[in-house]
């Protein structure tokens, strides 16, 4: 069984389809159809709800909005979920419903529920945002009628409440109650033909993982609820990562980062921030806000999709994954990790636990440029990423990673080794940008053509060059 708060009231839930998604659940189960559904594919927002969650310390509350249309019931263990419902204290509009009324936020109204959570959890978090942080916070939802400047103002005009309402006033009362939920041991939520799994520690997942090969791990569920949403199949064993203690870790080492496996990516962009702000910077870019708080790295390793984001970053990076199967611990190069289009080395019943990122050395830059049809909330048509080590203008090392130009994220290594030895000018780009044609033939599909891929990483060649010139 499972238990958490819907807005004040504490549900248990035990025998229930596994496959539901929260939103189905509000809206078919409950019948709380404030939330709506737009895409039911994590792209839009209008069903955005929000998660509170105990900080690692269990001393407060961090509040995250979420796609609830691709969240699987199983995440909600131990959480307050708040929906647009409870904002209001009768007729009282709460500041973030306030603030869309008097600057007219909202035409059809569609996606206004989702915008107002989204709001929410920014001023629950950031009471009086910056332009980037209202940006960053809004890029995950769609409206079709309003144009986004009334809710941007409406959003910037929540600095003017003081930053308390039910949900503070309630704050200790919560946090009492989300601590008597957290888990020791393993959960399920199951039907006759379904379970789904919720362990506490690494060793209950090796060994549910043994007893279970057929299972599909749930980390942030992005992608793989997809799966039931777009294409609608029953997945009938799921083991859900979110509880899993010793997977959580995020450790800044003399020589590397280490990322557990099930930790979500908002937890890590601080610390991204500071060691590799190129990469936290294009992470701002992955998916959106709603995306990055369910999504982790092990997920996006584990679905080892030519275009997941991190991937291209975590090869130049020379990153490596720790594996587990079992007791039996093993550790394998990104680069050698791939196998082909979304096959990679993993055995049955083995499992991501860690990422472990090398820290740059003196003299060495990453820099990292994503290419998508849309600025925010987008797939790339192409992700590159470079470590170079710069030495008086002379580059001495290089090491690449490319998504969306193969089968596979992959390295560049021809133009690796164009690049090797040179001084990074314009006969040097030129070289590294023929060497990129034997790299790569990349394929066309909806996002971009074979040719417009290769124009793009081509160019991208030139902006590194543009970019580092004040490097060096
Ligand atoms: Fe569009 Fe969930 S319905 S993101
Ligand atoms: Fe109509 Fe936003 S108000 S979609």
């Amino acid at each position: 069984m499972i238990q958490f708060l819907l807005n004040d009231q504490l549900v248990t839930l035990d025998q229930i389809d596994t496959n539901t998604t929260v939103l189905d659940y509000l809206r078919l189960h409950l019948h709380q159809i404030g939330t709506k559904e737009g895409c039911a594919s994590g792209d839009c927002g209008a069903c955005t709800v929000v998660l509170a969650e105990l900080n690692p310390e269990h001393t407060k509350l961090n509040y995250r909005a979420i796609n609830s249309c691709i969240t699987l019931l199983g995440a909600l263990h131990g959480k307050q979920l708040i929906t647009v419902e409870c904002l209001a204290q009768g007729e009282r509009l709460h500041p973030v419903q306030q603030t869309m009324v008097d600057c007219h936020g909202s035409q059809c109204g569609f996606c206004t529920a989702g915008f107002v959570m989204s709001m929410f959890a920014l001023w629950k978090e950031q009471p009086a945002p910056t332009h980037d942080q209202i940006d960053v916070a809004l890029g995950g939802n769609l409206c079709r009628c309003t144009g986004y400047k009334p809710i941007i103002q409406a959003t910037h005009q929540l600095g003017e409440y003081l930053p308390e309402d039910q949900f503070s006033a309630n704050a200790a009362q919560t946090i009492q109650t989300l601590k008597t939920l957290q888990s020791t041991q393993t959960l399920a939520l199951h039907t006759q033909n379904q379970q789904y799994f919720l362990p506490s520690t690494r060793a209950e997942l090796a060994v549910l993982l043994t007893q279970n090969p057929e299972a599909r791990l749930v980390a942030g569920s992005t992608d793989l609820a997809l799966e039931m949403t777009q294409h609608l199949k029953q997945l009938p064993t799921l083991i859900g990562l979110n509880q899993v203690r010793d997977m959580q870790q995020l450790q800044v080492l003399d020589d590397k980062i280490i990322i557990g496996a099930a930790r979500p990516y908002t937890d890590c962009i601080a610390v991204l921030q500071t060691h590799y702000p190129a990469f936290a910077n294009m992470m701002k870019r992955l998916g959106s806000q709603q995306i990055r708080n369910q999504g982790t790295f092990g997920g996006n390793i584990g679905t080892a999709s030519p275009i997941g984001d991190t991937l291209p970053v975590l090869l130049a990076l020379n990153a490596e994954v720790e594996l587990q199967k079992g007791e039996r611990i093993r550790w394998v190069n990104l680069g050698e990790y791939f196998t082909g289009y979304r096959k990679t080395v993993l055995e049955q019943g083995e499992f991501i636990t860690a990422v472990h990122i090398p820290r740059l050395q003196e003299h060495q830059v990453l820099v990292v440029d994503k290419v998508s049809k849309r600025f925010d909330d987008d797939i790339s048509a192409v992700c590159a990423a470079w470590v170079l080590t710069l030495e008086k203008g002379w580059i001495k090392h290089a090491r690449s990673g490319y998504g969306g130009m193969a089968a596979t994220p992959a390295r560049a290594i021809n133009t690796e080794q164009a690049l090797i030895g040179k001084v990074l000018d314009d006969s040097t780009i030129q070289m590294a940008q023929q060497a990129l044609t034997q790299d790569f033939k990349p394929m066309s599909d909806v996002r971009a053509s074979s040719e417009y891929r290769m124009i793009v990483a081509q160019n991208l060649l030139e902006r590194m060059r543009v970019s580092l010139s004040n490097t060096y």
